[in-house]
């Protein structure tokens, strides 16, 4: 998820039982720029392998350029390419979800960075554009083309984020393909996450936003997977966990006040709580990791 899974919250899910990150979507333009700051959004510890690297960009031969930099300065263990993305400022350059109008295209990017890496190269989409059954073409033609894994987002770029997920449509699509497939949307608890492996017939799952200010949500789906209760979180557990989130965080950012960028993580982490509110408030304004400390007591 872009300004939220950086390297310090991947490493918290890894902690907390998440198997694979999907880093954070990079411009494969400004990579091949060397622009400082897209270099640093790239950048990981091993500690988060195995790691998915996901690029975005309209060029085949920009993408194949940006994923083989990548390779020689980071090597992370996999690209994904991100065709499903619907905000104005990536379809507006026929990338993310754009290039599901564009499959001809889309299967040139796919053949191009495959070409380029001899890491695993996958393709994050959504269901289609307009239409929820474009999946039923894009994904074998995205397979025809070398992909070796797909997530499927089951909602059409249309849709932005509204309605529900859509996961009956997805299992059909993961019936039409060879190579493996992710599931992803609306997978807010352990129980869902059965319930989407049930129906879609994936081979895995993709949560992105039941993991804001939740990153126990990947232990409790692979207890729930073994047939285990999930742990509750307990008011310290989270609490503990936000401090070696924070610490990360600030270690990572730096500067005088580096958790005014954490602010938006904390807003999650308390959302919905008793006594939310007035803890809200005050963890607003959080500037350090002893501000922080100071409000949770610690
Ligand atoms: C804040 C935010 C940032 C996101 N950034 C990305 C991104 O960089 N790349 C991507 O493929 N999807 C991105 N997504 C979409 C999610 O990966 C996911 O497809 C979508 O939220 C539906 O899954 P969910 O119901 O588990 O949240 C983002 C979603 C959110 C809420």
């Amino acid at each position: 998820m872009a300004d939220m899974t950086d390297s310090a919250f991947c490493r918290i899910a890894k902690r907390l039982g998440c198997r694979i990150v999907f880093r954070e979507m990079v411009s494969a333009e400004a990579l091949v720029r060397e622009s400082d700051r897209t270099l640093q959004m790239a950048s990981f510890r091993d500690e988060e392998r195995p790691i998915v690297q996901q690029l975005f960009g309209a060029d085949p031969a920009v993408m194949a350029e940006a994923a083989r930099r990548l390779d020689e300065r980071f090597s992370p263990d996999t690209f994904d390419l991100n065709m499903g993305c619907p905000a104005v400022k990536i379809v507006g350059g026929f990338n993310g979800a754009a290039l599901m109008r564009e499959p001809r295209h889309a299967a040139e990017i796919v053949r191009a960075v495959k070409a380029a890496t001899d890491k695993p190269v996958s393709v994050k989409t959504r269901l289609g554009w307009f239409s929820p059954t474009d999946i039923l073409d894009f994904a074998p033609t995205i397979e025809d083309a070398g992909a070796d894994l797909i997530s499927v987002h089951g909602r059409t770029k249309d849709q932005g984020y509204s309605g529900s997920a859509d996961w009956e449509m997805i299992g059909r699509a993961k019936s039409l393909v060879g190579i493996p497939m992710l599931a992803n949307g609306d997978v807010f608890s352990p129980e869902l996450a059965v319930k989407a492996l049930e129906v879609t017939g994936c081979d895995g799952l993709l949560i992105a936003r039941g993991a804001l200010g939740n990153p126990w949500i990947f232990g409790q789906v692979e207890a729930a997977l073994n047939g285990k209760r999930p742990d509750e979180v307990s008011d310290e557990d989270r609490d503990r966990t936000v401090l070696e989130h924070a610490r990360l965080h600030a270690e990572l950012y730096g500067g005088d006040r580096p958790l005014v960028t954490f602010r938006k993580h904390l807003v999650w982490y308390y959302k919905g709580l008793p006594n939310a509110k007035a803890q809200r408030e005050l963890l607003t304004k959080v500037e350090t990791v002893a501000d922080l400390e100071a409000c949770l007591g610690g």
